[in-house]
């Protein structure tokens, strides 16, 4: 029996962190063994945020370096670059046909940027809503605000069912959009009478979903919180950010609980370290012993026994373009191959035939 499709995208926004390593990459080299994976890097999806051209490209260079050096094998899943399958553009503009600019303005993605690049700071106001749609209509200077912002969940959704794709490890941020793709994907067949496209969902391998906070003491790591821990990060500027990660005056007495600060440093020394190292610490908390400059220490060491030889890796495969051109270009092949089927299977449906 053929083995069912994952298919899952980074987009090219900048380097990959600690949070992407364990929330999405160390799981996609698992799956990568018992299913016919395809990863890609969502370099269109990137554009919406405008970067600039050539930030664009080393974006996409050292995703795809960051990919392989994770554990990503080309031979045994598909690596490919969302602009090298021209087809997700063209579905992309056919399936927009069969989505609702209200279902897109409601999508909670797109009202966090459109609310950011309007710079309306509440959020929580209950005619939020109006508040954006007016600006937005009303306001000629909001070009930020851009279609290709609003279509996003549309350009998902093709990325996944131009494969139909079965299983999409996404996290929970990403939901929404899923649920969009299985509704648009209903939608289409049933507005044709056809069963083209599968309903994808979410897959989660391997259990309990895994949280990497940050070092800031507040929540999960991420870019635009700026409290990274990235692959790439040299040893001396990983150790120098783990010595400056938040934490508080210390536990007061035996038996106190955890700080957010402090519970995150555990949360990640869970991540990293052995179980042994993290009882340790847990002790010396519980009996007010623990040293946070010790807990930091150690906890930069165990950072870096994972991420030194990815980092390596990662500067290997960067200085290698012939290596990561034949990567891409392979993937791109298998990428359109299904790709083409399944536009064709589309124009056909959908009224487009040749003369
Ligand atoms: N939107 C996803 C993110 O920001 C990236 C992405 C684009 C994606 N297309 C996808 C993820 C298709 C899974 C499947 O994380």
């Amino acid at each position: 029996m053929a083995k069912e499709i994952v298919l899952s995208g980074i987009r090219s926004t900048g380097n990959l962190h600690l949070g992407n390593y364990y929330g999405a990459l160390s799981k996609f080299v698992r799956m990568q063994n018992d299913f016919d994976c395809m990863f890609f890097i969502a370099d269109l999806h990137a554009l919406t945020t405008h970067p600039d051209p050539l930030t664009l490209h080393t974006n996409v260079k050292s995703i795809l370096a960051e990919y392989l050096a994770a554990g990503i094998d080309p031979e045994k899943a598909t690596i490919f670059v969302q602009s090298d399958v021209p087809e997700i553009s063209e579905l992309y503009l056919l399936l927009n046909m069969h989505v609702g600019i209200g279902e897109l303005m409601r999508t909670a993605s797109f009202k966090d940027k459109a609310r950011k690049a309007l710079g309306i700071t509440t959020g929580s106001s209950n005619n939020d809503d109006e508040d954006i749609e007016r600006q937005i209509i009303g306001n000629e200077s909001n070009k930020r605000v851009n279609a290709g912002l609003l279509t996003y969940p549309t350009l998902m959704a093709v990325d996944i069912l131009i494969q139909k794709a079965h299983k999409v490890p996404v996290g929970k941020d990403q939901e929404q959009h899923l649920e969009l793709t299985r509704r648009f994907a209903r939608r289409f067949n049933s507005y044709y009478g056809v069963d083209l496209f599968p309903e994808p969902v979410n897959f989660d391998f391997g259990g309990a979903p895994v949280k990497v906070p940050g070092l800031d003491g507040s929540g999960k790591m991420g870019k635009s919180e700026g409290n990274c821990i990235y692959l790439i990060d040299e040893e001396k500027v990983l150790r120098k950010k783990v010595m400056r990660a938040v934490t508080d005056e210390g536990p007061k007495e035996p038996g106190s609980p955890l700080s957010q600060p402090i519970a995150n440093l555990f949360s990640l020394l869970e991540l990293t370290s052995t179980p042994e190292v993290v009882k340790q610490f847990r002790d010396a908390y519980a009996d007010c012993s623990i040293r946070y400059g010790d807990l930091k220490k150690q906890l930069a060491e165990d950072i870096l026994k994972v991420t030194t030889p990815i980092r390596e890796r990662i500067n290997e495969y960067i200085n290698d373009e012939a290596y990561l051109g034949r990567v891409v270009r392979q993937g791109a092949e298998r990428a359109r191959e299904r790709a083409s089927k399944t536009l064709s299977e589309v124009r056909e449906i959908m009224g487009i035939r040749k003369f």
